[in-house]
């Protein structure tokens, strides 16, 4: 049964040549479940043809386990080798082509090609992410946290391959749900993940912990983003009016309006944890308009401000008071490429931090500080939209970054202050 999934043809479903590996799962999704029915009947059937007396039947529940369990541990090892051969296929990453190939409203037979890239790619990274965390050693793989990961990787695998090919895929309120379900399901799945590489980094070597987050995280961020921008395509589709945006991608974003916003929301949670928020001053290129994924922007902007309205909240003394300083931001465009100088005077990266800032886990938040009562009034798991203390702030800026050939630099003085550059590379439109 394994061999028949490493053949490379190409199927044929509608008239339309389709991507192999959609087919195959599909197969092998009808095959487990033709194969899991056909050991139920034969255990039905197994179960009447045996004696009645209750020695015969100890007999036969013995056997009928026996049975079940070698079928089921085929059926498992049959996908686990899938999960494995598809986990090193390589993967097309998510390029500001693939964003901009379709543009709404999008016709009948490019949301259907949409679909089913989007749904070979969801199966593709499902499949690494499950073989990598699988490849981790026991002790890691042990640790609860990282079991629920692990739990919701194969949910995602299974609700993947529930799609009725080729026919779901061609129901937009089935994708649409389905999608929507999995970015609700992985949306706190940084938080546990933070939290038990938290409890395991100790006993596991920090370069194999990095190396496994540095691509789980990478491709989560671009799951998120291939869901997302599906939705989103959708949505814009039925709308049928002028769009500023192509599905998950701004054309001309106005990044003072985003840092507003974003400003607004970090100094809501400045002041839950402290009672203080700290002003923002746009120093020069207000009117800057930027083609972007404004989500991942948004992402990286709150991150940075929340470090920098930390530094000048915890760095304030009697004689000081930082948070009347504002925070200085300096946006300029240059053809295709901005950049962003987010400038705070909160007292700059001591340097035995300086080091290790960008490590995944590490953070100098050690116990609560200032402590208001108001986080007393959050709803148990919201901890995620706390200042600071998970420690993946950066890692995760970059990574945002990197994803769109962009880049995060931080220059820190000391003593004074920090300067963070960030970059980004915009897609020609
Ligand atoms: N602007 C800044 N000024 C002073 N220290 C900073 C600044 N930015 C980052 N740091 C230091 O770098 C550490 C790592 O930052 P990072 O954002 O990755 O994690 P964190 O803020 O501790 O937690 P979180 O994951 O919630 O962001 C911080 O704990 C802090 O000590
Ligand atoms: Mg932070």
């Amino acid at each position: 049964m394994y061999r028949c999934f490493t053949s490379t043809g190409r199927g044929k479903i509608g008239g339309r040549v389709l991507p192999l590996h959609t087919r195959l799962f599909y197969q092998l999704n009808k095959k487990c479940l033709k194969e899991t029915a056909l050991q139920r009947q034969r255990c039905a059937r197994f179960r009447s043809s045996s004696n009645t007396t209750s020695n015969n039947n100890n007999k036969a529940d013995d056997e009928l386990i026996a049975m079940a369990f070698e079928k089921h541990y085929k059926i498992r090892s049959n996908i686990e080798l899938l999960i494995q051969d598809y986990a090193r296929k390589p993967i097309q990453p998510v390029t500001f082509d693939f964003l901009t190939k379709y543009r709404p409203p999008l016709k009948d037979t490019e949301m259907y090609m949409l679909s089913i890239k989007t749904i070979n790619l969801l199966l593709s990274y499902t499949c690494r992410q499950l073989d990598a965390i699988q490849a981790l050693p026991y002790i890691v793989v042990l640790n609860p946290n990282i079991e629920i990961s692990n739990s919701l990787y194969l949910r995602t695998l299974e609700t993947l391959l529930s799609i009725d090919y080729p026919y779901g895929i061609q129901n937009r309120s089935a994708m649409a749900r389905m999608l929507t379900q999995f970015l609700d399901e992985h949306q706190d799945t940084l938080v546990t993940l933070s939290r038990g590489f938290q409890e395991v980094m100790e006993f596991y070597p920090k370069e194999s912990v990095f190396k496994f987050l540095n691509q789980h995280l990478r491709d989560r961020i671009a799951m998120k983003l291939l869901a997302r921008h599906y939705l989103s395509l959708l949505d814009q589709s039925k709308r049928k009016g002028p769009e500023n945006m192509i599905g998950a991608l701004h054309k001309n974003l106005k990044i003072s309006d985003l840092i507003r916003q974003v400003s607004e929301y970090v100094n809501d949670l400045c002041f839950v944890k402290y009672d203080h928020t700290v002003p923002v001053s746009i120093l020069s290129g207000d009117d800057v308009s930027f083609p972007c994924i404004p989500t991942h922007l948004e992402y990286v902007l709150t991150e940075i401000l929340k470090n920098s309205s930390r530094a000048h909240i915890e760095g304030s003394t009697a004689d000081s008071d930082l948070t009347e300083k504002p925070i200085e931001i300096t946006v300029v465009r240059c053809d295709n490429e901005l950049q962003i100088r987010i400038r705070d005077f909160g007292g700059g990266i001591p340097p035995n931090v300086e080091d290790k800032m960008f490590d995944y886990s590490y953070s100098t938040v050690t116990e609560k500080t200032n402590d208001t009562g108001a986080e007393a009034y959050m709803i148990p798991g919201e901890d995620i939209n706390n200042v600071s203390g998970m420690g993946f702030g950066l890692p995760m800026c970059r990574a945002y970054l990197e994803m769109s050939s962009g880049s995060l630099e931080i220059q820190s003085l000391w003593g004074w202050g920090t300067d963070v550059y960030i970059k980004l590379t915009g897609p020609p439109l």
